[in-house]
């Protein structure tokens, strides 16, 4: 990519893409097309044909999709099979029909089935049925990758497609109704601390193992398959080790200083026992994460201190020393 390439950007008010662009733009990428729903809502196809052709991008970062945790998946399933399915769609057909040199589509390795052999390898893609309770969001991926794919090998539109686990850090959302596990947590026992709260009941059993990836080492992660990357295959993106979610508890528990009582609330689900993905596609195409996860959980309980400083500063008609996305 030269650095005065247009480069477009979706989904840049999301944790992930408005990571790419701080780094991009540090980079010295002068021409960047970032798109917020504001201006372009890319469920409407019309519109985004019309932006397409106004702008003409020579690459483009596909970031945007509906997000959600557990709850916010088993809420509102259609809109998660739904608008997801109409935003890939329609980014992608846009893409090709302006030209769009290089395409990197965000997927997820919610996209390999329940039961599937662990650490999850690429191959393992259809092999099996989805965990029920965000199918519709898996589908909508699984979907995106394959069309991706047919544009690929139909059309030669080329394709990078990193499949990361889950993701946390900077600008992560700490709205309960609709945050991540690792966020979760983070929120949980720091307002436990905060209040002198002597017990913090959590969803499912504690027992399900997950990788966590830092959003930073996505941002890295993504620019560096964007440039070693473009068979069309797709390829995991983590650091390919694993904790239950008791020991993340536990971690999270001890650097925010909780010492009261964990407990587990069994009625709730746990999603898949355990997802952790093989990276040896990753570590050939010579990429590896940096942040270790005791680490990443450090500075999301430093991130989410500074929004509740924030808060209590504009609560109190002071200037906020940190500016933020969103506060639950
Ligand atoms: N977070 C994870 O753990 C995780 C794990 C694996 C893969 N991923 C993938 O990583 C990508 C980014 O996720 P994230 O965690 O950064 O999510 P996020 O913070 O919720 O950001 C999603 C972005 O997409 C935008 N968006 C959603 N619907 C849109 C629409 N109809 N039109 C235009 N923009 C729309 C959002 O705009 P608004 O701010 O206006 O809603 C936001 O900018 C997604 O493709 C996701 O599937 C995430």
């Amino acid at each position: 990519m030269d650095k005065t390439d247009p480069i477009l950007i979706t989904g840049g008010t999301g944790m992930v893409g408005a990571r790419l662009v701080e780094q991009l733009s540090a980079d010295g990428f002068s021409n960047l097309l970032v798109t917020t729903r504001n201006d372009l809502d890319l469920c409407d196809e019309q519109s985004v044909d019309r932006w397409f052709d106004q702008h003409r991008p020579r690459y483009a970062f596909l970031i945007a999709a509906k997000v959600g945790g557990i709850a916010a998946n088993i809420a509102d399933p259609t809109a998660f099979l739904s608008d997801n399915l109409k935003i890939v769609v329609n980014q992608l057909g846009a893409c090709h029909r302006v030209g769009v040199e290089k395409v990197l589509l965000l997927g997820s390795t919610c996209i390999y089935p329940r039961e599937c052999p662990q650490p999850m390898k690429e191959e393992y893609l259809l092999d099996g049925p989805l965990e029920p309770t965000n199918e519709g969001y898996a589908l909508a991926k699984i979907a995106g990758l394959r069309l991706a794919q047919a544009y690929q090998k139909q059309h030669g539109m080329k394709c990078v497609l990193p499949m990361p686990c889950n993701i946390y850090g900077t600008n992560d959302h700490f709205d309960l109704s609709r945050c991540h596990v690792l966020s979760a947590l983070v929120k949980r026992f720091s307002d436990a601390v905060t209040d002198g709260a002597d017990e913090v009941v959590l969803w499912g059993s504690g027992i399900a193992r997950r990788e966590f990836i830092h959003v930073d080492d996505v941002v890295d992660g993504m620019l560096h398959l964007f440039e070693n990357a473009e068979n069309g295959e797709i390829v995991n993106l983590g650091p390919g080790t694993d904790v239950s979610i008791s020991e993340l508890a536990g971690m999270i528990a001890e650097e925010t200083g909780f010492v009261g009582n964990i407990s587990w609330d069994t009625s709730r689900p746990d999603g898949m026992l355990r997802k952790c993905t093989d990276n040896t596609r990753l570590s050939q195409l010579g990429f590896r994460t940096k942040i270790a996860l005791r680490d990443g959980i450090r500075r999301t309980i430093l991130q989410y201190k500074q929004i509740c400083q924030a808060s209590i500063s504009d609560a109190t008609g002071a200037t906020a020393q940190t500016t933020t996305r969103r506060v639950a």
